[in-house]
């Protein structure tokens, strides 16, 4: 079957990819999307069930590090497009082993960079090379209004009565400075991109992305990890005081706005994308909380007593706060859900997929893929 174009979507089985992954081919059947992933212990191909045996689908079990590989599926597919979600991605893995993030974050995106570019020999007309990254790139905000200010900008996600914790916000300029094994191997990575452009005029975009908050989260980070929690009495572990503020996006956003920003951003730009919808840690936990318990039929804030205060984390960035007015008025996009909504909508699928979260808290998906792929 001919294909109107061949994207190879990488890290496509992990929580924002398996997102993308299912946009994409349901909302253009007209292309062919190729999803590479290794299958990590964060990969679960569970999270793509529903579109698995579409026809403009296909998997490969692959390492990004791979060099040839990958140069052989660009022949193989003729692939055009690129959307790298591949990576490590938690901070806390990250400050245990950080070779690992080395490797797949920065020498992953390298390989995945050269194979392009040595596919694509120069004739860039229709390529693009589309490089997914985050906000803790940028290093950490000062926390300057600790109890939460009116927001200067606000758009529809913001429904915190539209709080801002501080007076600055990461724009696309801002200086990186990253603090962590993991933000210090996505600026890297991002570094590499932006130097293809530079060098050899690869049609290459960055984006910066907030906190992603959703269905299919590995639940290590935070809001799947507190519902899991919740649901099994265990102690919900809070860093430090809990006063470290993060950006939530929902995830079907960031998809909607990778879907735009591939087809319409501008080559060689950079996008912020954030929520506009800033929630310290502690009052993000205690809305979990609520949540859950109304829907599990439990007396509200019941398990206000399972929160446990723990050792800050080393290196912990104190506020992020992004401001994505550029991507809002360039390419008209701007979050479609408010915060309310978008977690009611989450703790539901956790306490609806429980299945899911026991499989993926068992590893029992990762035995069945070391049966069906081989050695991993
Ligand atoms: N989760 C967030 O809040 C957030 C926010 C901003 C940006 N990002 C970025 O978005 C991307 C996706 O994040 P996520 O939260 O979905 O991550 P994730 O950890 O859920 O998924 C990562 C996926 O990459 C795969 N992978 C890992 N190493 C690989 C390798 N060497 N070769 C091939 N595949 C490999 C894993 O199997 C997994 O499926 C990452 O680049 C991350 O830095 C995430």
């Amino acid at each position: 079957m001919d294909f109107k174009r061949n994207i190879l979507i990488t890290g496509g089985a992990g929580f924002i990819g398996s997102h993308v992954v299912r946009l994409f081919v349901r909302k253009y059947p007209e292309y062919h999307i190729i999803n590479l992933d290794k299958l990590t212990y964060a990969g679960n191909l569970a999270n793509l069930a529903d579109i698995e045996q579409a026809p403009n689908y296909t998997f490969v079990k692959a390492d990004i590090c791979d060099f040839e590989v990958i140069c052989e599926l660009f022949r193989k597919y003729h692939i055009d497009g690129v959307i790298h979600l591949a990576a490590e991605s938690h901070v806390d893995r990250s400050i245990k082993d950080p070779f690992t993030f080395a490797r797949t974050n920065v020498m992953g995106t390298l390989s995945l960079l050269q194979a392009a570019k040595v596919a694509w020999e120069g004739a860039y007309d229709g390529k693009r090379f589309y490089h997914i990254s985050t906000d803790e790139v940028y290093g950490a905000l000062k926390l300057t209004h600790p109890e939460g200010v009116p927001a200067p900008f606000t758009t529809k996600a913001s429904s915190n009565d539209d709080m801002a914790y501080g007076t600055e916000f990461f724009v696309e300029t801002t200086k990186y400075n990253p603090h962590s094994p993991y933000s210090a191997s996505k600026a890297s990575s991002d570094h590499f991109v932006r130097a293809f452009h530079d060098t050899f005029g690869l049609p290459t975009i960055v984006t910066n992305c907030s906190n992603n908050y959703g269905p299919y989260q590995f639940p290590e980070k935070l809001i799947p990890l507190f519902i899991n929690n919740i649901r099994h009495n265990k102690p919900l572990p809070v860093y430090g005081k809990g006063e470290n503020v993060r950006d939530w996006l929902y995830v079907e956003d960031h998809a909607r706005a990778i879907d735009l920003i591939f087809h319409e951003g501008r080559i060689a730009e950079t996008y912020n994308i954030g929520g506009f919808n800033e929630w310290k840690n502690i009052d993000l936990i205690k809305v979990i909380i609520k949540t859950v318990d109304r829907l599990l039929g439990n007396p509200e804030g019941q398990s206000e007593k399972l929160i446990t205060y723990v050792t800050d984390r080393l290196g912990h960035d104190m506020r992020y706060a992004i401001d994505s007015r550029k991507l809002q008025s360039e390419l008209g996009w701007e979050p479609s859900l408010q915060f309310e909504e978008g977690i009611e909508k989450t703790v539901k699928w956790y306490l609806d997929n429980q299945e899911w979260l026991d499989q993926v808290t068992s590893g029992d998906y990762q035995r069945y893929y070391e049966r069906m792929y081989g050695d991993k």
